[in-house]
């Protein structure tokens, strides 16, 4: 797992769920009754019925997240940034599509200072209330709407759940990054995973220092000592899965079966040192996932490694994964997290949460690419690794509603892994594998809940799966472990 130990035992101790709740978790498979739901259980956050778009886009889990009544199709980004003051200018163009007459809409932004607000190209009037920017157009939006928003000041960090995520500032440049929210911190946003859209993105940074984000490279441009990096990615992206670094790296770029393949490392690490080995093995490890797990699902690869200590976690930002610093230390083994945050394009980016609850399809698959990995790479069987972690582990926090403050325990990574491998036991190697191909390639590039891959793995398999999955995900003492 990607978080370090003493980050997952912290999250285990936290909100222990009461023996009611656990209760009726146990006893409905999807346990939310509240938002409104749309055919496949993934909460509609349409709002605007009232011509008012929702403050949250409805996950029970962080109600204010997102917004409802519209739908992002596109954010076009041009920042500046400048590391001596600490300084961001921005720009974002976003297109989207009203899901009701809209005469007002929120978007999620940590409060810096608007200069100019349009909507359709004409002046609007905007206002910060606490983590939202509340947009009021001048006249009502309906069907096809563009924003553009123009913004400066110190960007902040977001307290999160595990280590702060947002804007962090560096000694040479900044780190944008985090979970489960992140971007509002640096630009307005619809910021849930059910919102995903195509991103192109502009940085310009004092010549000499990089500005690395997602998707595939579309070169630089450098003029009176600054120099502008561009970057796309045209497969539909997370809010949470964008990231922007800046500072001093070495890059490696070329191409893997025809598509750009981008890392990076930090400069004050030693060259051809363990994180530089890591991202050579980047291509590699992308295509044993892609034996396991269908096809690679976007344009571009890569990774980053950075060198500030508060980064104390990896992060599978889409495309190119942004790694920190403590997995890299001579003689360790460190492939295990880029088998981890690769397996994430497959399971969180490409097929996305459609609600905080429903992590473990996330966490789970990627500790279990973990597994997949170290059987293949070092012939440390799946069997046996199951074997340990289930010995060992705590079953109170129910793995498929683990509760907001539990989303990244153990509960989630490690016995979200052995919920996969107990599916695999039942159902058997081949059905298994079909299953995961199966899932990867219907929901690509959209959303998708627990009860989604539980109807898949039936249909798929042609078996009855509910009470292996509920006493797996919702079951709060060991399940025995089904025969092959
Ligand atoms: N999802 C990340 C992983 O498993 C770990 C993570 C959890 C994280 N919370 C985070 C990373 C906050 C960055 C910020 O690989
Ligand atoms: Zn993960």
């Amino acid at each position: 797992m990607s978080l370090r130990k003493s980050d997952r035992e912290n999250g285990r101790r936290g909100l222990r769920r009461s023996a009611a709740a656990v209760l009726i978790a146990a006893l409905l498979t999807t346990a939310c009754t509240s938002p409104p739901r749309t055919p496949t259980g993934l909460p509609s956050g349409t709002g605007g019925a009232d011509g008012v778009g929702a403050e949250g886009i409805g996950d029970p889990y962080f109600p204010r997240y997102g917004n409802g009544g519209y739908d992002v199709g596109h954010y076009g980004i041009q920042v500046r940034y400048d590391p001596a003051t600490d300084r961001l200018t921005g720009r974002v163009a976003i297109t989207a599509v009203a899901a009701a007459p809209l005469r007002r809409f929120n978007l999620d932004f940590t409060g810096l200072p608007t200069s100019k607000v349009t909507v359709n190209g004409q002046p609007a009037t905007a206002r910060q209330e606490e983590s939202e920017l509340v947009v009021t157009p001048a006249a009502v939006v309906r069907g096809d709407f563009t924003v553009e928003i123009d913004y400066a000041g110190v960007p902040q960090p977001i307290k999160a759940i595990l280590g702060d995520g947002g804007w962090l500032h560096t000694d040479d440049g900044a780190i944008a990054l985090g979970q489960p929210e992140s971007a509002s911190s640096w630009f307005p946003v619809n910021d849930h995973p059910l919102d995903k859209a195509t991103f192109d993105l502009a940085i310009s940074v004092p010549e000499g220092l990089s500005a690395l984000s997602n998707g595939t490279p579309e070169g630089t441009t450098t003029a009176d000592g600054w120099t502008t990096w561009r970057w796309a990615e045209r497969a539909p992206m997370a809010p949470y899965l964008t990231t922007l670094v800046i500072g001093d790296y070495r890059i490696t770029s070329g191409s893997h079966r025809n598509r750009p393949i981008l890392t990076a490392v930090a400069s004050s690490f030693p060259a051809d040192g363990d994180a530089d080995r890591a991202m050579a093995r980047t291509a590699e490890v992308a295509d044993f996932l892609e034996t396991q797990f269908g096809p690679y699902p976007f344009e571009s690869y890569g990774g980053v490694v950075v060198a500030d200590p508060r980064i104390s976690y990896a992060l599978e930002t889409q495309s190119r994964p942004v790694y920190g610093p403590s997995f890299f230390r001579a003689g360790s083994d460190s492939t295990w997290v880029v088998a981890h945050e690769l397996a994430h394009q497959w399971f969180g980016d490409s097929v996305s949460i459609g609600g905080w609850q429903h992590i473990w399809l996330n966490e789970g698959f990627a500790s279990y690419a973990e597994w997949l990995w170290a059987e293949k790479d070092r012939k440390i069987s799946v069997q046996s690794q199951f074997d340990d972690v289930y010995r060992l582990m705590d079953w109170s926090i129910p793995t498929g509603d683990p509760g907001p403050a539990n989303i990244f325990s153990g509960a989630v990574y490690r016995r979200g892994a052995l919920t996969v491998h107990a599916l695999r036991l039942t159902v058997g190697d081949d059905a298994f594998f079909r299953i995961l191909k199966a899932w990867t390639g219907e929901r690509r590039n959209g959303n998708a809940v627990t009860a989604d891959f539980v109807s898949l793995s039936e249909r798929v398999s042609g078996k009855s799966l509910r009470p292996l999955f509920d006493a797996w995900l919702f079951g709060t003492t060991q399940p025995p472990v089904p025969k092959p």
